[in-house]
């Protein structure tokens, strides 16, 4: 195992996050496919990532996008082949990119054949001890406890027999029982048949799911409760999950340099646990996700985050947006006091100030493409793109909107296609039109559009990717600047100082040559909603 920092990739990673389905369409039928990606991979060369992570592509219903998985060895026949997949993950490695897969380990689908064998067979047997099947309460007409499913109702759903089984999410996405020694040896060998395939890794699904308090005690709390997910839950960040995850390190280790990114929403001070050094190499900092703009804000997340993880001999991993929230380009044009999962359905839409958050997205993403660590961009974060959140109800899919009762619109208006071209069907995304419709706006963003325009996100996400490698790669220094309340300034090593405007007037910059800005710069004046990158 390599032990300088440089050498180790993911430390210092910039992974670009594919959902297969939106990203690119190769063979005509309105659902992305590896075909699509694997085309598109001069492009990413171009824009200068070093890994693509690649959301659940495997055989599923897709009830929840893939993450409802009926066979982790085995590619949807809507995304292509496992040949395909495996041809993909060379042919990624020859443009320099590494490729880590999404491992989702808390549910299967219950298109499962373990779920299958499980409902087929009777109460007490062998087959349901793979899942949580439990009897009911009262005469059994009741769910087994008050757990609530984090997309809303019960946790439990009965079989026709009268039991009742788990599912922390959709009920077509059992938990699986991780007492069980078949589950656990069952990913070890996916994880092995991954990584002999050439996965650079994976990132793992509900990390801060998989461990059940025994006897199944009353949570006493919803956890959409709208209180912090956080407060402990007898299904969510128990210490049982420790165990799992360092033979998971050794299954990873005997291949070198491969890797493991916890998606584990838990309190910034319980993360460090899963960044021991026999555990995770990474976990995704999503504190910055539901933070506002504010200098005051950023800066203490920043903070925390980078202390708490070299406390583990960890690094942090910065994400903007992914999948499951409205892109920040929009959540930046909101007012701060609004939910924008709320705002989705019913808010006052007059108060979206597009152009402030497509100002505000470029700064962040220059922020945090400064910091020190990793950072994880979401497929079209580099075209700006905003949230599509007119989509009308009939065309959803996310499982969150029938399960909340029609109360929650869901995360569909983050995972419309990618416009590629400024026409066709699908703006270039395929022969025809896509599984989700695309917003009128998504035309002047293209990909096509912005190729060669000096001034767009794109050409910005380019410059600032290649800037970073230059100069950032292999830097350990960072000393904050105090350059006022509402501004964030840092320098890096010796040469390299990053500015950030988060206040309502523009400010002075320090001294030394401006190498880059999210947007104009009158002179030595930086405007707010505006980040600079000096060298000095
Ligand atoms: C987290 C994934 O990112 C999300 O898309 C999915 O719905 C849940 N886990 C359940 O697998």
């Amino acid at each position: 195992m390599p032990t300088d920092r440089t050498a180790q990739w993911w430390r210092h990673a910039v992974v670009y996050q594919v959902y297969v389905r939106s990203f690119a369409d190769g063979n005509g039928d309105g659902t992305g496919d590896i075909a699509g990606l694997r085309s598109r991979l001069p492009y990413l060369q171009r824009l200068g990532v070093d890994a693509i992570w690649v959301n659940p592509w495997y055989r599923s219903p897709l009830a929840d996008g893939g993450y409802d998985v009926a066979d982790y060895r085995e590619i949807d026949e809507r995304f292509g082949t496992t040949a395909d997949a495996v041809d993909f993950i060379a042919d990624a490695r020859d443009h320099g990119i590494r490729v880590l897969v999404d491992l989702v380990p808390n549910h299967t689908s219950s298109e499962h054949r373990w779920f299958r064998e499980a409902i087929a067979a009777p109460a007490g047997s062998a087959a349901r001890q793979r899942y949580h099947f439990l009897d009911g309460r009262g005469d059994g007409g009741l769910p087994p406890n008050d757990w609530k499913s984090v997309f809303g109702g019960s946790a439990w759903t009965r079989v026709e027999d009268g039991q009742w089984y788990l599912h922390l999410f959709d009920e077509s996405q059992p938990d699986l029982n991780w007492e069980h020694p078949q589950v656990v040896q069952e990913f070890d060998d996916v994880m092995r048949f991954w990584l002999d395939r050439g996965a650079a890794g994976f990132r793992i699904d509900v990390a801060h799911g998989l461990a059940k308090a025994p006897g199944y005690p009353d949570a006493g709390r919803d956890v959409n409760d709208g209180k912090a997910t956080l407060d402990p839950v007898p299904y969510l960040d128990r210490d049982e999950i420790h165990p799992i995850v360092r033979r998971w390190r050794r299954v990873v280790d005997e291949y070198g340099d491969r890797m493991l990114v916890a998606e584990a929403w838990v309190d910034a001070a319980r993360r460090p646990l899963y960044l021991r050094p026999d555990e995770y190499h990474q976990a995704f900092d999503f504190d910055l996700l539901s933070t506002h703009w504010s200098a005051a804000e950023f800066e203490a997340i920043i903070a925390e985050s980078i202390r708490s993880a070299a406390a583990v001999g960890s690094d942090p991993t910065w994400v903007l947006s992914n999948h499951d929230v409205v892109r920040h380009a929009t959540r930046y044009g909101l007012p701060a006091d609004i939910d924008p999962s709320r705002w989705l359905l019913d808010g006052p839409h007059e108060l979206l100030d597009e152009a402030r958050g497509r100002r505000r997205a470029r700064a962040a993403a220059l922020l945090t493409f400064a910091l020190p660590g990793s950072t994880y961009l979401y497929q079209g974060d580099e075209l700006g793109l905003p949230e599509a959140w007119r989509l009308p109800t009939e065309v959803l899919q996310d499982p969150i909107w029938e399960d909340s009762g029609h109360t929650v619109k869901g995360r569909d208006g983050c995972r419309v296609p990618i416009p590629w071209e400024a026409d066709g069907p699908s703006l270039g995304f395929g022969a025809v039109e896509g599984w989700l419709p695309q917003p009128p706006e998504f035309r002047t963003l293209a990909a096509a559009v912005q190729a060669d325009d000096p001034d767009s996100t794109l050409v910005l996400y380019r410059r600032a990717l290649r800037l970073r490698r230059d100069r950032l790669v292999g830097e350990t220094g960072f000393d904050v600047l105090d350059l006022g309340r509402d501004v964030i300034a840092f320098r890096r090593g010796a040469g390299f100082t990053c500015v950030v405007n988060m206040g309502d007037d523009a400010i002075e910059l320090p001294a030394g040559e401006v190498v880059l800005t999210s947007g104009p710069v009158d002179g030595v004046l930086l405007p707010p909603d505006t980040t600079a990158w000096l060298a000095s």
